[in-house]
């Protein structure tokens, strides 16, 4: 059996306020995209690995790939100008022999080789699903500063990666949504827009995306507790 992820890693680091993608921040003396890359070497299920980078960082990427157990083929792919466009640059770069694919963002470092083991069986059974977890709080749609609904918290749940599909399915929405102009945040939204299911599976609370600097303080403690 083959796994094939692709991992997203061509974004800044506008949002953490640094001045280099932020994926390239140390997170406990390792760059934060070597955290992602070593759980996926260490899954079972995983056994080929393709990163999206934007060119000006392929020498900083070169060095993480050195720097860990070349035991799985590690590729570099172009990345695009948003998310989408890389995981379409990633999906068109896959291996001929490849008919299912997992995508998870580099950005999302504490993810565990378990979690991306069960994300492969689940997609052994499914055409398209994410992992996610249930929200804790109450969540308000607003207009401006006012509310307009307050859905029900038993129907709501906060999408996390992977998120993993049947390679002709997610290819096909990717090329449904560049013919029509759609925009979206990930991948399952694609599948959504084209009225395909999209099941989910039960994510890890510990599964947070690095986004601001406090989210990197929290890695660091999240990651120094189980080291403990
Ligand atoms: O910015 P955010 O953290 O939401 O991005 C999610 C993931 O998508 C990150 O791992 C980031 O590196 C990646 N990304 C990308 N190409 C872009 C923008 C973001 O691969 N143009």
């Amino acid at each position: 059996m083959t796994c094939h992820l692709l991992i997203p890693a061509a974004g800044s680091g506008k949002r953490m306020g640094a001045d280099c993608n932020k994926l390239l921040l140390p997170l406990l003396g390792k760059p934060i995209l070597q955290w992602t890359l070593e759980a996926a070497i260490a899954s079972e299920a995983i056994t080929w690995i393709g990163v999206m980078g934007q060119p000006h960082d392929y020498p900083e990427f070169q060095k993480i790939f050195n720097e860990i157990s070349l035991l799985k083929p590690i590729r570099l792919i172009q990345g695009g100008a948003t998310r989408q466009a890389s995981v379409f640059n990633g999906l068109k770069a896959l291996p001929i022999d490849c008919d299912r694919v997992l995508i998870h963002d580099g950005a999302r470092c504490l993810v565990t080789p378990e979690l991306f083991d069960r994300c492969d069986l689940a997609l052994q059974e499914m055409q398209g699903f994410i992992v996610a977890v249930p929200v804790k709080d109450t969540i308000k749609v607003v207009d401006g500063l006012t509310i307009v609904d307050t859905p029900n918290r038993d129907h709501l749940w906060a999408a996390q990666t992977p998120q993993g599909f049947q390679l002709d399915v997610i290819k096909n929405a990717h090329l449904t949504a560049l013919e029509l102009g759609w925009e979206v945040t990930d991948d399952a939204a694609l599948l959504e827009k084209v009225g395909l299911a999209v099941q989910i599976v039960m994510g890890e609370e510990t599964n947070l995306k690095v986004t601001t600097p406090q989210d990197l303080a929290i890695a660091e403690f999240i990651l120094k507790q189980r080291n403990n």
